[in-house]
């Protein structure tokens, strides 16, 4: 089937429509912060281990899984196990999943649109102030944003795989790569852009803690959309003669490579513009970076660069988060839909209503829980605070769920599907099998499961019962 419209239409197609998935805030602002706080040079070796040694395997499992079976991770999960309800149930979760992050990842989305189109409104020097976030974010205007979002989604998806998710892929990808370079290069020039480059790259041992270690592995799944159902649902899209090892490498280094970059220019540009940073005290949250930091940063320009420029700096900047949050929205919200539209039968454009629908519900909600509606901003309450339904979001579904999910793949090949099955669909077209298929078939049934279920009952402890 050279031209179905439902699956990639190369290799190359599916790389960068999974780059999008991959590539998004988590790269560009996540992953460098991180890196500054928890020890520079050793976070990065330990998070590109373990990219290579845990996420790597699991990338193919999941993508194996979405070809041979054809189907998003309800259906896979069903067909493999043969019907068994308790994977169902754990096909189920890995629905639930990407539902929950879109909600609170579309807010985020929304902000990041707002702020775009404020800075090109010529209004850099409010976004500056430090009290202009906590107004923006509780003012009706987000909705108007979400509205915009919304629409650009159902606009990318009701084209389907190919003409949809593919052909914006091709489109907006090479655009994020050139402006990721273009500033990275710009911030390098700037007076003790070097300072920034020193502490990204000198090893502190010492900052590596369990949190640490759980953050990078939390980091990395995120990163490179695991755990999501994502990569299930792109594999079912995947032709048979596409090499899946090759694909899942190329993913992988793309998906990192935009994370050391996005280092490049991150943390050159807060030494750059404020030499005295104590890295360790950078903002907890890329939120706080992002929406309340970055600006003053652009602020700062304005001497040396005049207002224009510092803007239209400030607006690619936020171009191209915005542009790498639509494609990672997109991808996540192709989950339910595929699955949606398998399980009912519905038409592809039923489905994507239905779910659009019950996510911007849900996406209204998470962005009413900063203070306008009470029982959303105060959702939840443990470790020792209240918590807003954003924020458990975040906690449960990022930080605690993805790697739980990544075990249940582990358990779902190694008990279910058996790893023969997995090694024959990974080799289809690819001749012999490589040191990767062969770490993988070890791996994934080895000390990948005992980590990601170490990790799992840790998080769960540290996070909801201390
Ligand atoms: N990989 C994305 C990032 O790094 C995360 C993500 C993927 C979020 C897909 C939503 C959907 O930001």
């Amino acid at each position: 089937m050279q031209n179905n419209p439902d699956q990639f239409s190369s290799k190359i197609g599916f790389v960068l429509a999974a780059a999008g998935s991959a590539v998004g805030i988590g790269n560009l602002v996540g992953f460098p912060v991180a890196a500054a706080k928890n020890g520079g040079g050793a976070f990065l070796l330990l998070y590109i281990f373990f990219v290579v040694a845990i996420c790597l395997p699991l990338i193919l499992a999941e993508l194996s899984l979405g070809r041979a079976t054809g189907k998003s991770p309800l259906g896979a999960f069903r067909e493999i196990s043969k019907g068994h309800k308790g994977w169902v149930l754990a096909g189920a979760l890995s629905l639930v999943t990407p539902f929950m992050i879109a909600v609170f990842y579309s807010v985020l989305t929304v902000w990041l649109l707002g702020y775009l189109v404020l800075v090109l409104g010529g209004m850099l020097d409010q976004l500056a102030t430090p009290v202009y976030f906590g107004g923006f974010i509780t003012s009706p205007w987000i909705f108007a944003y979400l509205a915009a979002v919304i629409a650009m989604v159902i606009f990318v998806l009701k084209g389907g795989v190919r003409d949809g998710i593919e052909k914006a892929s091709r489109l907006l990808m090479p655009m994020l790569f050139i402006m990721l370079i273009g500033l990275a290069v710009f911030v390098l020039t700037l007076p003790n852009a070097m300072a920034g480059l020193k502490f990204y790259f000198t090893p502190q041992v010492d900052r590596i803690t369990w949190s640490v270690v759980n953050g990078a592995l939390s980091q990395a799944f995120f990163s490179l959309s695991l755990g999501m159902g994502i990569l299930i649902t792109y594999g079912s899209y995947l032709r048979k003669q596409d090499n899946l090892v090759q694909s899942a490498k190329m993913l992988a280094c793309t998906d990192t490579g935009v994370a050391l970059v996005a280092g490049l220019m991150t943390l050159p540009a807060i030494f750059a513009i404020y030499p005295n940073t104590n890295p360790s005290e950078l903002s907890d949250s890329s939120v706080g970076l992002i929406f309340s930091f970055f600006p003053n940063i652009f602020m700062a320009m304005v001497p040396k660069f005049g207002y224009a420029v510092s803007s239209l700096i400030a607006a690619t900047f936020f171009l191209l988060a915005f542009v790498a949050a639509i494609t990672s929205l997109v991808s996540i919200i192709e989950v339910p839909v595929a699955a949606l539209k398998a399980e009912s039968k519905k038409t592809r454009n039923a489905a994507l209503g239905f779910v659009i629908a019950a996510v911007s519900v849900g996406a209204i909600f998470s962005a009413l829980s900063f203070g306008q509606v009470k029982w959303l901003s105060e959702f939840a309450f443990y470790s020792g605070a209240n918590k807003s339904l954003f924020d458990v979001l975040v906690d449960v579904f990022y930080d605690t769920i993805l790697p739980f999910n990544g075990l249940l793949i582990c358990l779902l090949v190694v008990w279910q599907w058996k790893r023969h099955n997995m090694a024959a669909e990974m080799l289809n077209n690819n001749g012999s099998s490589g040191w990767l298929e062969r770490y993988t078939h070890f791996a994934i049934a080895s000390w990948i499961p005992v980590i990601l279920a170490t990790v799992f009952v840790i998080t769960v402890i540290n996070k909801f019962m201390s």
